[in-house]
């Protein structure tokens, strides 16, 4: 029968989420994150598109809508423990997450000025910013750069050296194709720009240990596996290394100086394997050709630990040769320098750079 009255639609419900024991109202369609901070939570995050990981907390009751697929940035034995992505994450029903909020009080955000633009090869750029004071971080882990001449595009990027008794930071940005920031670095003179540092950032740095290192980086990814190697250098670090070096053509091979000296220098074997994916057949390349990924198969992996740093592509396909040639996966650490355009899941799949 024809009914006077229409069906409202039910107003969409306030949800409330629990937050280390803190109760935060969550208005409709509001994601954890942006809840928590609007109640002054210092809830760790950097990029807010899902694209970091360092908004990752726990789900421990209750159910979230996934803004974006999470499943390329977490890695497998996390999602099975529950984990989300706070800036992804909208709440379905009341909710109780668990996070780490220790990292943040160590985070700082400093403001330097660009003493150094060196281009290391056609599309990556070392950029080197002066800080008035040394910012505490560990090798290995990222910070979020903002320029006053961009407003709204803070971006990720990993420290490319161990801090510096000068209290300067280095970077090694190669240039996304439409990229607003990375564009500016590789394109505009920068030198005296203010850069505003804001970290540390993420979990990649060595963990203390005696077995073999096994390092895979891509492109500018070589960047925190170089901060890495060299303050393992400087801490007497005994342990067996196999860097592998994935890159287009010898055009695209850099910082091979510093490398030189880390193997001269390191007291244990260091081996170092540059793989070029798109040099000509007819070169003087007599090195590895293929992705870098090409190479794990021919590694001894069983014992080993392994860091991986690039496009999320390369690292998912690392990821599952090292897992099965018999590293486990709680010997595996990985940075995925995502970008807007891998979050939305709108990239093309690289595996290079
Ligand atoms: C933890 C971490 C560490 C990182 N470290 C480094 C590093 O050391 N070195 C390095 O080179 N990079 C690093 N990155 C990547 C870096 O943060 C930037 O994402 C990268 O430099 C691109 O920034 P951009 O401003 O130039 O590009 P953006 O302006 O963010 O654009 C990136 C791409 O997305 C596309 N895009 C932008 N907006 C949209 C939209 N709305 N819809 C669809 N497509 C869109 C653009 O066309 C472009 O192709 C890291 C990333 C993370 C998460
Ligand atoms: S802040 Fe959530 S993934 Fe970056």
């Amino acid at each position: 029968m024809f009914s006077f009255f229409k069906n409202k639609a039910s107003a969409p419900a306030v949800r409330y989420a629990d937050i280390n024991g803190k109760r935060v109202e969550v208005r409709p369609k509001e994601t954890l994150l942006h809840a928590a901070l609007r109640e002054n939570i210092d809830f760790p995050h950097s990029c807010r598109v899902g694209g970091c990981a360092s908004c990752k907390c726990r789900l421990l009751a209750g159910k979230v809508k996934e803004l974006t697929d999470i499943g390329y940035i977490l890695s497998d034995e996390e999602l099975e423990q529950g984990y989300i992505l706070a800036c992804q994450s909208v709440p379905q029903s009341d909710v109780s997450i668990d996070v780490d909020l220790s990292a943040q009080t160590q985070r700082k955000r400093l403001t330097g000025r660009v003493v150094l633009q060196q281009r290391l090869t056609p599309d990556i750029t070392h950029l080197k910013i002066q800080l008035a004071e040394v910012l505490d971080y560990k090798a290995g882990q990222f910070a979020d750069l903002a320029m006053a001449s961009l407003p709204g595009h803070t971006r990720s990027y990993s420290f490319a050296s161990p801090p510096q008794p000068d209290s300067s930071v280095s970077f090694f940005i190669r240039k996304v194709p439409g990229g607003a920031f990375s564009t500016d670095v590789n394109e505009r003179d920068l030198i005296g720009q203010a850069i505003t540092v804001d970290g540390p950032v993420g979990e990649f740095w060595l963990r203390p240990s005696d077995v073999p290192m096994i390092l895979i980086a891509a492109g500018s990814g070589l960047a925190p596996i170089l901060a890495m190697l060299q303050h393992a250098l400087a801490e007497q670090c005994q342990r067996p290394v196999v860097l592998l070096f994935g890159a287009r053509t010898q055009a695209d091979l850099y910082a091979l100086e510093q490398i030189r000296t880390l193997e001269e220098r390191w007291p244990a074997p260091f081996e170092f394997f540059p793989v070029l994916s798109r040099e000509d057949e007819q070169s003087d390349w007599h090195g590895a050709r293929g992705r870098v990924t090409d190479a794990i198969p021919t590694l001894r992996l069983a014992g080993a630990e392994a860091y991986l740093c690039g496009p999320p592509a390369m690292i998912d396909a690392a990821a599952a040769l090292l897992v099965a040639g018999g590293v486990r996966r709680e010997d595996l650490y990985a940075d995925r320098f995502t970008t807007v355009a891998d979050a939305l899941n709108t990239s093309s799949v690289e595996l290079v750079d």
